[in-house]
């Protein structure tokens, strides 16, 4: 969303009137914008206040908290309230509560208290997201929307009662058409698993060892449709009545929705982004990490999910929620250095997002989240971040460098990322420390490690031409589209292991793994390793958790230190027969990249590069300074470099 002369780079705040006495509005908005902000985003867990009862609307209030926020020339992010339904609608849809794996009902108290494939719950989303549209939707000051909050936050997506039961029966047959053709697609005849209706199918939860694979891929691939066709309800409405944009906050590693056909129905990809807060709870990194990157968050978490978004968005992308001190929600939460709060708002501009908004403007002294930080405490007395926020958005206003309005930049190396690939590793991990999320950020780390921006790809991406070299870990099964691009693709390609290793459901192709276009060798067996075990590499560094016995054909390129084929390269692909450590990783790529004259630059450890169309950013995730080409860049600092 831009206009005329509006910045391209621009910062807001998440903020909650319905917290707050009527009387405070106006004196928070004149600070916002005095700070300098642009966008504040309410509304989004305000429903009991909206509609009190059913069919009980209060408006007014809203009314004027829009209208104060945008005379002190702010614009609203308008979300719907649908991630936290109102008490009374509980007792009008009893079962519209999730149930969990075990079979309990997840009940109300918090919030996300909502299955996605109740029909009921669907038409009052459907309702409420109507009023809203048909109130706000040409109100001048709402300028972009945000459908719910964070799906899939709190572990949501997965219902395991009646409303799925019956949504997921008739999604199987719809796909399937007749009770054979599931069947055979799933391998029923194993264990005589054969069903003869739909209406027998159950849900794979409480089965007596593991369900089948591919029942529980389809029920995975099913319960993300229910999120796209509960999101596509309300885009489509919000669409009918606004021309503003549709964004929805995604949640850092969130990976049981396919978080790209979710953004195929909306206009902004925006991600909720806690650099402690999910080192501390998500990172798979053990505890000196987490002790060295304890107040930056780590170096590549952020970048990583910034690329995501981007490729979500089709380029449009923001922060929605920026954390601006301590949370309250992971098992240690610890408050940022001075400066973290500057230099995660500039490295997701540096990525190419339009906006970063902190989460929250002040601290509530209430409720669950009485201890997360916000912009204000809770007596409104500046945090700590409201100060580097304001120095954000002096340096967006200055205009240094035309920083403000850089675009994303054009990276010559990709990754390929796919959420169905994830969830078929779920269903059939063969090993507990195989984890494709870690896989992917572990090859997107050391890509950074050596200085390169990356774009992140869609698994159905039909066109390559613009990258140098792409990789592509554990990606289950290689689609049609991509393909023919790897068909057409003169750079180089960097697979495995695991890649093209299964049919889309599951099973082991017919030609064994790895079914890759343009790449002639065979997987006769794989095994999965224990934590500590490790198979040493000829070149240096070694394979961990997982290892491939290729066939010995043509293209051995690279060996392990027992003789076993280790990388295999036919034409442009690569593929690696192991899980390879940082740097076994960082070897192979910096080879391709040789070859492919695409520069690469070892950075410090916590320094990391990322160049836009006219700048070179150098972030220093590090608690200590940090040198770059001879320049010192502080702890938690951030430098730019005009290109070329
Ligand atoms: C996000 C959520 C916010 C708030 C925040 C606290 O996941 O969208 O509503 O709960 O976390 O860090």
């Amino acid at each position: 969303m831009t206009t005329a002369n509006a910045r391209k780079r621009t910062l807001g705040v998440c903020y909650y009137p319905e917290h707050w006495p009527e009387d405070s509005w106006a004196m928070d908005a004149a600070l916002m914008a005095e700070t300098g902000l642009t966008w504040v985003r309410i509304g989004e867990f305000a429903w009991s206040r909206i509609e009190p009862s059913a069919g009980d609307l209060r408006w007014d209030w809203l009314d004027r908290a829009i209208a104060t926020l945008g005379k002190a020339g702010l614009k609203v992010v308008l979300g719907t309230p649908t991630a936290t339904p109102p008490r009374w609608m509980i007792e009008k849809w009893p079962d519209m509560l999730a149930v969990d794996k075990n079979n309990d009902v997840r009940k109300f108290g918090s919030r996300r208290h909502y299955c996605f494939s109740h029909v009921g719950y669907r038409e009052e989303s459907a309702r409420i997201t109507q009023l809203l549209a048909e109130r706000y939707g040409n109100n001048p000051h709402v300028a972009a929307w945000q459908t719910d909050n964070e799906y899939g936050c709190h572990d949501t997506v997965h219902s395991y009662g009646a409303s799925a039961l019956a949504g997921f029966r008739a999604w199987l047959e719809a796909k399937y058409i007749t009770i054979e053709a599931l069947n055979a697609a799933w391998g029923n005849v194993f264990w005589s698993m054969d069903y003869d209706r739909f209406d027998q199918i159950e849900l794979p939860n409480q089965t007596v060892t593991e369900p089948n694979p591919s029942h529980e891929l389809d029920y995975r691939r099913f319960s993300s449709d229910a999120v796209v066709e509960f999101n596509k309800i309300q885009s489509d409405i919000l669409r009918a009545h606004s021309k503003a944009p549709l964004a929805h906050n995604y949640m850092g590693k969130t990976t049981e929705f396919d978080h790209f056909a979710v953004g195929d129905d909306l206009d902004i990809a925006s991600w909720d982004s806690y650099p402690l807060g999910f080192l501390e709870q998500k990172s798979l990194d053990g505890d000196v990490h987490k002790a060295e990157f304890m107040r930056q968050g780590d170096p590549d978490f952020q970048a990583f999910h910034h690329d995501i978004y981007r490729a979500v968005g089709k380029g449009r992308w923001w922060v929605m929620e920026q954390q601006p001190g301590p949370v309250n929600w992971a098992p240690f939460n610890p408050a940022p250095l001075p400066g973290m709060a500057r230099l995660w708002a500039w490295e997701a501009f540096a990525h190419g997002a339009e906006a970063v908004c902190y989460f929250r403007w002040r601290q509530a002294p209430f409720a669950q989240e009485q201890m997360h930080a916000g912009l204000l405490r809770p007596d409104s007395q500046p945090a700590p971040a409201l100060g580097e926020a304001a120095s954000v958005a002096r340096e967006l206003s200055s205009n240094i460098d035309a920083l403000g309005d850089a675009d994303a930049g054009q990276p010559s190396v990709a990754l390929v990322f796919d959420y169905v690939s994830m969830w078929a590793w779920v269903a059939q991990p063969q090993g507990q420390s195989f984890d494709y999320f870690q896989m992917c950020f572990e090859y997107y780390r050391a890509l950074r490690k050596l200085g390169l921006s990356v774009d992140i790809l869609r698994p159905d991406t039909d066109d390559l031409s613009a990258y140098k070299v792409v990789v592509m870990p554990a990606l289950y099964h290689v689609t049609d589209a991509l393909s023919a691009a790897l068909d057409q693709f003169e750079g180089v390609v960097i697979a495995g292991p695991r890649s093209g290793s299964k049919t889309k459901n599951l099973s082991i192709p017919q030609t064994l793994a790895p079914d890759i276009q343009g790449l002639n060798c065979t997987v006769e067996y794989v095994e999965t390793l224990r934590p500590d075990a490790r198979i040493a590499l000829a070149g240096g560094g070694c394979f961990e958790h997982w290892f491939e016995k290729l066939e010995d054909h043509a293209g051995v390129i690279e060996r392990t230190d027992t003789g076993a084929p280790a990388v295999v390269r036919q034409n442009n692909v690569l593929y690696l027969a192991g899980w390879p450590d940082q740097s076994a990783l960082m070897r192979v790529i910096q080879g391709v990249c040789a070859e492919q004259g695409v520069p690469v630059e070892l950075v410090e450890n916590g320094l990391r590069i990322r160049d836009t169309s006219s700048h070179r950013f150098v972030f220093n995730y590090g608690a200590k300074p940090a040198k770059y080409r001879g320049d010192e860049i502080p702890a938690a600092g951030v430098k730019w470099y005009p290109l070329g």
